[in-house]
């Protein structure tokens, strides 16, 4: 490891240690950690608020934590806040956020207000570009800690940014992985594919049906 890495490495330890980890085990697979502190989803809210922890700092108008159930049984996590969520502070308000409420109303029979809504980072990449690694690193404690406080029994990363860095497996293709049921820790991971991508190619929309219909055989 190179006295760059290392440095990486420490600040990242530096950052779950704030976050109240008390252990980690460090695998490119990441499985959430043990939690030891009890703070509530509103604490960790506050906490972000004022996040200067990576450059899209500077550019966002509000951060978006994340909405829904604290005790949800089922959490979606999707890449990012656009526009709309930028300026509403809210997850999947624009045109993808209604198709996803369609989906888990429609498909799932469940209100979006019961289920848990986040992302991998927290404040809008400039021009919706995919998050930078080094802006999901600095984002991603936050998000397992809210993992960690939800404790769902169900996730589902909608697109492969959210799959890939949820599991940590890079190599695999959202086109391959999805539909499938995986471990996460305690919890089953199930990926498909993002709404945004759906309002592209409709065609899709039936593999995401079928997806759901295997979410739903599990709640
Ligand atoms: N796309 C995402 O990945 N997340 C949002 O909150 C909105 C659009």
């Amino acid at each position: 490891m190179t006295q760059t890495e290392k440095l990486h490495l420490l600040h990242q330890l530096y950052q779950y240690r704030a976050l109240g980890f008390d252990y980690i085990k460090h695998e490119r697979k990441l499985a959430p950690p043990k939690v030891v502190s009890d703070d509530s989803l509103q604490t960790l809210s506050k906490t972000l608020a004022s996040c200067q922890l990576c450059a899209l700092a500077k550019c966002r108008k509000k951060v978006v934590f994340g909405e829904g159930n604290p005790n949800a049984t089922l959490m979606f996590i999707g890449e990012g806040p656009g526009a709309s969520e930028d300026e509403a502070g809210r997850p999947f308000m624009g045109r993808a956020g209604q198709l996803l409420t369609k989906i888990i109303e429609n498909v799932l029979h469940v209100s979006r207000n019961d289920v848990y809504i986040a992302n991998i980072v927290k404040c809008r990449p400039p021009k919706n570009r995919v998050p930078l690694p080094e802006e999901v690193d600095a984002c991603k404690p936050f998000l397992l800690q809210q993992i960690a406080r939800v404790n769902p029994r169900i996730i589902v990363a909608l697109g492969s940014t959210s799959y890939h860095h949820l599991t940590g497996e890079f190599d695999s293709k959202i086109t391959q992985v999805r539909g499938q049921v995986m471990d996460f820790g305690d919890a089953k991971l199930v990926p498909t594919y993002h709404p945004s991508f759906l309002l592209r190619n409709p065609s899709a929309k039936k593999e995401v049906y079928l997806d759901m219909l295997k979410v739903k055989s599990l709640l």
